[in-house]
Order: C-alpha cells, then sequence, then structure tokens
C-alpha cells in the first residue's frame, strides 16, 4: 500500500474525479446530459457511506486528491455533508470541485467550511444570448452571483473553464482574458473532446495558434500552478494572470496520466476516451472485506489504458460526458 497505485505505463495514480450525480440544470451543447430529473436518488446511486467506504480505499492505496464532479455536482443532496466526510478520510490532500456555478451563491460558504480547497467554474461565454445558446439555459446572472459569491467565501484562485467552439465563442477569447485579469481568475481554454453523439464535433478548435498568440500579444511565460489536471499554464511575468491550456486532441497529455473517474453508479471509467471500466458497486453491496476492495481496486487501476483515442468526428465513445464529469 505504501508504494502507491501504479499502472501498467509506470504511472502513478494519486487522483480520482467523483461523479455525484449524473443529473444537470444545464444542457451544455458539447455534454448533453440525461438532464435533471427530481431530487429522488435511484437505488442505483451510491450512498454517502457506500462513496466514503469506496474512496477511503482508494486513500488507503495511495490516492492524495479527489475532485468532485458531476452531472452538476451541486445538485446532489447535502453535497457539503459529502465533501466533509472525504476531505476527512487519511489521506486526502487536496478537494476540489467542478461545478457550473447556477447554485454556487448558496453553497459556497458551506463547501469551504466542508474543506473543499479549489473550485473550477464553467464559464463558456460573457454574453447571455450565448450562454443560453452554448448551456442551454439563460443563466449568466446566477453563474456572476455565484462567481461572487465564492469569492466571498475565500476561494482563490478560482478557474474559470471555457470550451473553446469555433465559429460559437472563439471571437470572445480576449474579451474572456481581460474579464479574468480584471477579477483575478486563472482562465482555462478547452478542447471541445467527441464524446456521446452531440453532433457538435464541428465545432472542436485547435487551441496551439491561440496558445501562440495569446504568449505573443501579453508576453507570457510558462508557469505551473496547484492542480492535479492536464492544463499546461502560461502567465504573465509578474505572476497576476495566468491561462492554462486544456488540449486532448491538438497535444494529448495522456503519458502524465494520474486519475481515474468514479461514476455516481459505482463504475470506475479508467479513461475518458476508452471504455474499460471496473463495476465497483456489486462488490460494495456484497458485504465484501477491506482486503478485497483493495484488490479490486488494483485489479481496475490494470485496466487502464494507455491513451484515449479521441478524434475529431466520430465519436467513438458514446456515454455522455455528464455521466464521468469531464
Ligand atoms: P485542476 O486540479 O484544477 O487541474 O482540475 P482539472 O483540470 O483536472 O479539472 P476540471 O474538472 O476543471 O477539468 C477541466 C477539463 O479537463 C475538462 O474538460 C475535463 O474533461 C478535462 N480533463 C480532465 N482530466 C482529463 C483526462 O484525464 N483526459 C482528458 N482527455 N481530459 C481531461
Ligand atoms: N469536451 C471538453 N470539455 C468538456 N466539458 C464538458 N463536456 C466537455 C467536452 N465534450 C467540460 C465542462 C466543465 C469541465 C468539467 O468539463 O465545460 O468545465
Ligand atoms: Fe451540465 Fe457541466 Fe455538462 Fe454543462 S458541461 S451540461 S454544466 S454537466
Amino acid at each position: 500500500a505504501s508504494h502507491g497505485l501504479v499502472d501498467q505505463f509506470g504511472r502513478r495514480i494519486d487522483y480520482v474525479r467523483l461523479s455525484v450525480t449524473d443529473r444537470c440544470d444545464l444542457r451544455c451543447s458539447y455534454c448533453m446530459p440525461e438532464g435533471f430529473k427530481g431530487f429522488e436518488e435511484p437505488a442505483h446511486w451510491l450512498d454517502f457511506d457506500e462513496i466514503e467506504r469506496l474512496i477511503g480505499a482508494f486513500a488507503r492505496l495511495g490516492v492524495r486528491r479527489v475532485r468532485l464532479t458531476g452531472g452538476e455536482p451541486l445538485l446532489r443532496r447535502n453535497i457539503a455533508e459529502l465533501a466533509a466526510r472525504i476531505a476527512a478520510l487519511p489521506g486526502i490532500e487536496d478537494l476540489s470541485l467542478s461545478t457550473n456555478a447556477t447554485q454556487l451563491d448558496r453553497h459556497a460558504h458551506a463547501l469551504k467550511a466542508a474543506g473543499v480547497t479549489r473550485l473550477n467554474v464553467s464559464l463558456d461565454s460573457l454574453q447571455q444570448a450565448r450562454v443560453e445558446r452554448i448551456n442551454g439555459r439563460d443563466v449568466l446572472a446566477k453563474v456572476m452571483a455565484g462567481l461572487a459569491a465564492a469569492e466571498g467565501a475565500g476561494f482563490a484562485p478560482i478557474k474559470l473553464n471555457m470550451v473553446a467552439l469555433a465559429g460559437t465563442n472563439d471571437d470572445e477569447i480576449d474579451e474572456m482574458v481581460a474579464f479574468c485579469m480584471a477579477r483575478g481568475f486563472v482562465l482555462r481554454l478547452i478542447e471541445t473532446m467527441p464524446m456521446g453523439d452531440t453532433g457538435r464535433n464541428a465545432e472542436y478548435l485547435d487551441l496551439q495558434p491561440v496558445k501562440e498568440r495569446l504568449r505573443a500579444q501579453f508576453g507570457l511565460v510558462e508557469t505551473t500552478l496547484p492542480g492535479a489536471g492536464p492544463a499546461r499554464y502560461l502567465g504573465t511575468p509578474d505572476g497576476r494572470f495566468n491561462v492554462g491550456f486544456i488540449t486532448p486532441i491538438s497535444q494529448h497529455f495522456c503519458a502524465t496520466c494520474n486519475r481515474v473517474r468514479v461514476a455516481v453508479d459505482g463504475t470506475a471509467y479508467m479513461c475518458l476516451g476508452q471504455d474499460e471500466r471496473f463495476e465497483f458497486r456489486p462488490l460494495l453491496r456484497s458485504g465484501c472485506s477491506d482486503a478485497e476492495l483493495d484488490a479490486a481496486i488494483l485489479d481496475a487501476i490494470n485496466l487502464k489504458p494507455e491513451r484515449h483515442e479521441f478524434r475529431e468526428a466520430p465519436a467513438k465513445i458514446l456515454r455522455f460526458m455528464s455521466m464521468t464529469g469531464g
């Protein structure tokens, strides 16, 4: 256990992305979730005790960071209580959360108190009509209120995730840079990955030219920031503004992959762009011992493939992004 979790390609797995619901109040074009279906929780969802036991086992074997995702994680009832339970697990050093921020105004303080250290917020446009078009709902004002509440609760720096879509919001990148500079947010530009049959792969934008343009325009230099993800960062030399590039298509980062995903039904997905998976729910509900659970986690890690096989189109992976939370 003290040697940690290492996969067949020598990669150390110390990061679990935990999806706590597959529901969402938005309908982002590149994600297309099943959608919000009320508050009752299906029997196939892991409950908090099951989640705590599973993540506790991962932590016992070497996982040090957990990110709560969805769907939209703030739609899971009592999410702050779950956050507190995960933050308290022995071995967990970093607990973060990715949210669309539509409900963040009423959750920000409780999440901070629960031990969430870092927040990533999705925001694809600063224009009301565009948010409605890209994200499916007129929520810009709510997101802005959520961001303000998160700042008020002491989250810093907040990272803003912008999925760059050719012909849809790529003309807004400079405005987003200015907005993040003014507010002290870290901007992250993301290449859209073809997942599910969203039919929107035509909007893929290669971010390498954008990166070179921003580097020249603002005199940016390479830098690193706290975080467990695949972003490559550039920043102003004074460190006051940073922008990250998440480029799964134009320059993938699979060689340094450090994570697995756990979906709300207890399925662990070994790669965002592959089908390898391991079902933990039957095991958890069979009254297995801790030793059996640990052995199953090692088996699961052995299934991790070398890299994704995303192409621009057509999508190979037919599950939606909302099942695994990106
Ligand atoms: P930090 O800890 O702040 O670095 O977070 P993160 O970038 O890991 O998390 P976030 O939820 O904000 O994800 C940002 C984007 O990175 C999303 O579009 C994810 O789908 C993408 N992403 C994260 N991990 C992977 C991965 O292993 N493979 C691929 N292809 N994309 C990933
Ligand atoms: N490609 C790239 N990023 C995506 N996200 C959701 N769907 C996709 C996709 N198809 C992003 C969201 C959110 C992050 C967790 O994942 O915008 O910010
Ligand atoms: Fe919801 Fe996030 Fe998917 Fe948008 S990207 S529909 S906010 S889960």
